[in-house]
């Protein structure tokens, strides 16, 4: 994986409206940065809101970094993305377990990785969920991802 030209990425959390869209949305713009010809995408293992642009605080903490993601609509996660990427990352430990589940018997899960042990290896950290709580969790979880994407790009650019 590290030396092929091309890495296709898929960030995935439970609603495909808070945290993979800006995971998606900062991956995109770093891709861009940094010349490499890699995909991103994102997808939701739940379907609540499939077809929503982005919760309006995740626009916001991008948009408040230079980066529109209101293009994004959510998508559920399916069983046919283990054919369409090469590294699929949950954003937490029980979106990692659904990831399974959708994937059935049998599923190689050698290619799915939690999103954080990119940054900090081994420590089974999760993307907290900023979906319960105000504005103001929005800011560490755009922080979290801005770093663990910059672990992405130099353990594999
Ligand atoms: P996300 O956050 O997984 O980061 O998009 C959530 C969004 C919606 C819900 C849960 C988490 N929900 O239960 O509707």
């Amino acid at each position: 994986m590290h030396t092929l030209g091309s890495m296709r990425i898929l960030m995935v959390c439970l609603g495909n409206i808070c945290r993979s869209p800006i995971a998606e949305g900062l991956m995109q713009r770093k891709i861009e940065t940094n010349g490499l010809d890699w995909k991103v995408d994102s997808a939701g293992t739940e379907s609540y809101h499939i077809g929503e642009p982005p919760h309006r605080y995740s626009q916001k903490v991008c948009l408040a970094n230079g980066i529109d993601i209101s293009k994004q609509r959510a998508r559920k996660f399916t069983k046919n993305d283990f054919d369409q990427f090469d590294k699929i990352y949950a954003m937490a430990a029980d979106v990692y377990d659904e990831i399974k589940h959708i994937g059935g018997h049998g599923t190689d899960m050698g290619k799915v990785a939690l999103f954080v042990n990119e940054l900090h290896p081994d420590s089974n950290q999760s993307v907290p969920d900023p979906w319960y709580g105000d504005e103001d969790g929005y800011l560490p979880v755009y922080e979290l991802i801005d770093q663990t994407c910059n672990a992405i790009i130099e353990k594999y650019k």
